[in-house]
């Protein structure tokens, strides 16, 4: 048989941002082998794809995945959503390299509890990859809080010479195995004491390996001007391209400031590679930070240690069930998770249609309420946001977690509908694709999805199972 798979008369959005286009497409083995017009020959399955969309498989570029694509390798969270290839080590917090001498610090208890860091090296977490060949594609960063909890006996100061140059030797090593680069997470109190010239130290060993440096900002919030300044200025130095993570203006005070931030952007591109990563939602979850705990928007809480049994119900309730103040039910919480409805929506549509922006979930694997970002980002980005609302056209939907990512994390030969590409591809029906996961209900997998190819292997399909798991270790 000449080919494995024939998707026919699918309207290929090939993930370059380029107009659309009817066609046949081929597959063999992993590749795309052809695309044309009308293919003849026959394969072992042919897909009549009239009416539908195929697109490269969606790349989600920031994600917490790194533990549970190992331990529960369907990833259906993921798949369903038609993602394909995963990032994970972001926000300062990965899996690889990070070792635990005790309890596991904030935030790095969202990846999973002390048992769950066995991967001292990311060659030791690439062949945990290999070994439970998850049905995603897995690429990973590796975490500067890591990094500090390795090498540091207390996360609340900045790093001593002896202890960066420590770092270096240990992120230099985690480069030369594959890691794609680095990230921070200097907002949180693990990291929040480093300084600028710490993380600039280590910015240099990503430039001699072209790595990229992503960062959970030092602050979201009223200085996020000189918080962009301090990423873009670490870039600089360590001549790397800089992802802002999931970008936003958190807190009341700050809503409506993405024009200056994105006006801040315009100007940096003339000079440097900068840009960032959205979730398409105006509430953000992580672990309940009592800096932020405040009576200006709702927080829900979606897990607590000592009160397992409060999980989705809101901080104000249990405090007036409590009968105290929001801050000492937040202190009897700990340590806990959050939803925080702290975003502005224009603000979120603002930096979503940015041109440099890409789509990357931040999806919380382990919340046993997790915010719907976790299994609804990017069908809710082409239905609601580009089909529904029109935000910007489906081709560009689909360049902003595709083409784009596999580009700026340099992912050769993914992200686009080419041949000789690999066949990580999604077909989904442009008219009923849509985010089913909500805030009250956040784990349902997307509606429209109709089949996932991961490495040429059909992967997902119509009655939403996982059927294949063909997920590789991307090495930079
Ligand atoms: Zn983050
Ligand atoms: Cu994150």
């Amino acid at each position: 048989m000449k080919f494995d798979y024939l998707f026919r008369n699918v309207t290929v959005i090939d993930g370059s941002g380029g107009p659309e286009y009817r066609a046949d497409v081929a597959i063999k083995d992993d590749t795309i082998a052809e695309i044309a017009p009308a293919i003849g020959g026959q394969a072992l399955h042919e897909i009549d794809g009239t009416g539908r969309v195929l697109a490269p498989g969606f790349i989600d570029v920031h994600t917490h995945d790194d533990i549970n694509v190992i331990r529960i390798p369907e990833y259906l969270p993921k798949i369903s959503q038609g993602i394909t290839t995963v990032i994970v080590g972001n926000c300062g917090i990965s899996a690889a390299t990070a070792t635990m001498k005790g309890s596991v610090p904030d935030p790095m208890n969202l990846l999973g509890d002390v048992t769950q860091f066995i991967y001292p090296t990311v060659a030791e977490y690439a062949h945990a990859v290999e070994q439970a060949r998850p049905a995603i594609n897995v690429g990973t960063l590796v975490g500067h809080t890591a990094l500090r909890n390795n090498h540091m006996d207390d996360l609340f100061r900045t790093a001593t010479e002896d202890e960066i140059s420590g770092m270096r030797k240990q992120l230099r090593l985690a480069l030369e195995q594959g890691a794609l680069g680095l990230s921070t997470g200097l907002a949180y109190a693990s990291a929040f004491q480093s300084s600028t010239e710490e993380v600039m130290a280590l910015a240099e060993e990503l430039a001699a390996q072209k790595g990229i440096y992503t960062t959970h900002l030092r602050s979201e919030f009223e200085p996020i001007l000189d918080a962009l300044d301090e990423a873009f200025r670490i870039g600089r130095h360590g001549k790397v391209p800089v992802v802002v993570s999931h970008h936003k203006c958190a807190g009341a005070k700050n809503w409506g400031r993405t024009v200056e931030t994105l006006k801040l952007f315009d100007k940096v591109r003339e000079q440097q590679d900068v840009s960032c990563d959205c979730y398409p939602y105006s509430a953000s979850s992580s672990t309940l930070d009592i800096k932020q705990i405040t009576d200006e928007f709702e927080i829900v809480i979606t897990w607590s240690e000592p009160h397992p049994e409060i999980a989705g119900q809101s901080l104000k309730q249990i405090a007036e069930s409590w009968s105290m103040t929001l801050l000492e039910a937040g202190k009897l919480l700990m340590p806990a998770g959050a939803i925080y409805y702290n975003m502005d929506e224009q603000d979120v549509r603002r930096v979503l249609s940015y041109p440099v922006t890409m789509v990357g979930s931040d999806g919380l694997p382990n919340d046993p309420m997790p915010h719907p970002r976790l299994w609804g980002a990017f069908p809710r980005v082409l239905g609601h946001y580009s089909r529904d609302e029109k935000l910007f056209p489906l081709t560009v939907a689909v360049h902003k977690m595709t083409g784009m990512s596999a580009a700026r994390f340099q992912l050769p030969k993914r992200g686009l509908v080419k041949c000789g590409y690999f066949a990580d591809l999604v077909m989904f029906d442009p008219q009923t694709v849509r985010d089913v996961a909500s805030f009250s209900d956040p784990q349902q997998p997307a509606a429209g999805i109709e089949a996932v190819m991961v490495n040429g292997v059909m992967s997902y399909g119509q009655d939403k199972q996982v059927i294949g798991r063909a997920g590789r270790f991307l090495r930079r």
